[in-house]
């Protein structure tokens, strides 16, 4: 049994989907379902007995010792955050109470269930603290990549809070011993991603026929990987990696915003062309985010060497197999797109102008 946290967002779902379908054994998955968690991620998993859902709050450490002694997970996965930079710009409060305060309290449950356990139960326990490259600040055009051994820069609150959940998980393994492990990873896209982020909401307004609102100049590099071969760089480190370490993943595809957007458009001119012209025709700029990091890119060079680990797909081939989702999926894109989300939309972007 593996204990899964934030198993309902983005990373999490496809995380499980992918465990469970691939005969890995049972996970118990649990997330207090906030705005961006979502029960319809985990269709497949409908009915499937290696699939436990529980709605609780990392937060609420009494819960999740509880959980911890009652499934008694050989791992725990640590995926629940706040994890939208332009949210934490407008409302902080949650990124700290969840990434910082509710990796506090799940790391205590999980220190004194592993106190608890005996001989190799002990030795075999796993707690993965997922964490993001943004920890590590922005680059400038020339600057190396991101290592493991980066100093850490945040700039937004939300990398900030990121941070120090994972100065937290260190201190854990440093101090008390505990057997964690950490994964910094770049920018992800793929299936059941929430439409506030960049990938998602451009293939929505496009097909709505809405502006396509590029932040600045549309300069801001980034680094995507798709969310499969995250997830399998995961399971890598969990698997083989070295307990207390850390392990940057990244598919070395630094892009920047406004090439992803138009590949967006070109991927649509020819999967679901407009009347006429190209989508293209929607792109706006808007006013920047405040503190908007310019680029991000990961060296994935440990992984690589030390755990074989590379990825499976490339930019074209995962960003094609990204759009085709979005299109043959209108009944997620509609029941996703609530009341919370179109007033996320007029908040962040009714003056942006
Ligand atoms: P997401 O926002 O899509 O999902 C987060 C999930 O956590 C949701 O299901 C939500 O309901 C749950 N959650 C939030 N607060 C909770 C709480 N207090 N208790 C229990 N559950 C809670 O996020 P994501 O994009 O899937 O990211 C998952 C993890 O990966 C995060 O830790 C994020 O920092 C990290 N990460 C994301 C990216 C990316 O590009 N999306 C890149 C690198 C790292
Ligand atoms: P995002 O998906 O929010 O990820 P992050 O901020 O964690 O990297 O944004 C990716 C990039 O796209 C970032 O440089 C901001 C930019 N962006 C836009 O230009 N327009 C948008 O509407 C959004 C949401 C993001």
């Amino acid at each position: 049994m593996i204990l899964v946290t934030g198993g309902a967002g983005f990373i999490g779902s496809n995380f499980v989907l992918d465990w469970i379908s691939t005969g890995l054994g049972p996970v118990v998955n649990v997330d207090k379902l906030t705005y961006a968690g979502n029960r319809e991620n985990l269709a497949a998993a409908d009915g499937n007995p290696d699939h436990v859902f529980v709605q609780a709050d990392i937060c609420d450490q009494d819960r999740m010792s509880a959980l911890m002694a009652e499934y008694r997970p050989s791992r725990i996965l640590h995926f629940a955050a706040e994890s939208h930079v332009d949210r934490s710009i407008s409302g902080p409060g949650e990124f700290i109470r969840t990434n910082i305060d509710g990796t506090f309290s799940l790391l205590q449950a999980a220190l004194g269930y592993w106190r608890g356990l005996e001989g190799k139960a002990q030795d075999d326990f796993r707690f993965l603290h997922v964490s993001t490259d943004e920890v590590y600040g922005s680059l400038g055009p020339d600057d190396p990549a991101f290592s493991e051994t980066t100093p850490y820069a945040p700039n937004s609150p939300y990398s900030a809070s990121k941070a120090a959940s994972d100065h937290l998980v260190r201190a854990y393994h440093h101090t008390y011993g505990l057997p964690t492990l950490t994964t910094n990873c770049s920018n992800n896209y793929g299936p059941f991603q929430f439409p506030e982020k960049l990938i998602p909401l451009m293939i929505l307004n496009a097909l709505d026929g809405k502006a396509l609102p590029v932040y600045g100049d549309g300069q801001n590099v980034r680094d995507w990987l798709y969310v499969g071969d995250h997830c399998s760089g995961i399971r890598r480190v969990l698997e083989a990696g070295r307990v207390g370490e850390t392990y940057n993943i990244g598919g070395k595809n630094e892009l920047k915003n406004l090439d992803v957007v138009h590949t967006i458009c070109r991927l649509l001119d020819e999967m679901r062309p407009r009347a006429s012209g190209s989508y293209a025709g929607q792109i706006e700029f808007v006013r920047d985010r405040p503190g908007h990091d310019r680029r991000y890119a990961i060296d994935p060079r440990k992984i690589e060497s030390e755990l074989g680990w590379t990825p499976a797909e490339t930019f074209e081939t995962g960003f094609r197999k990204t759009v085709a989702w979005f299109l043959e999926n209108p009944a997620w894109v509609e029941h996703v797109r609530s009341g919370e989300y179109r007033k996320w939309i007029d908040h962040n972007y009714g003056s942006r102008g």
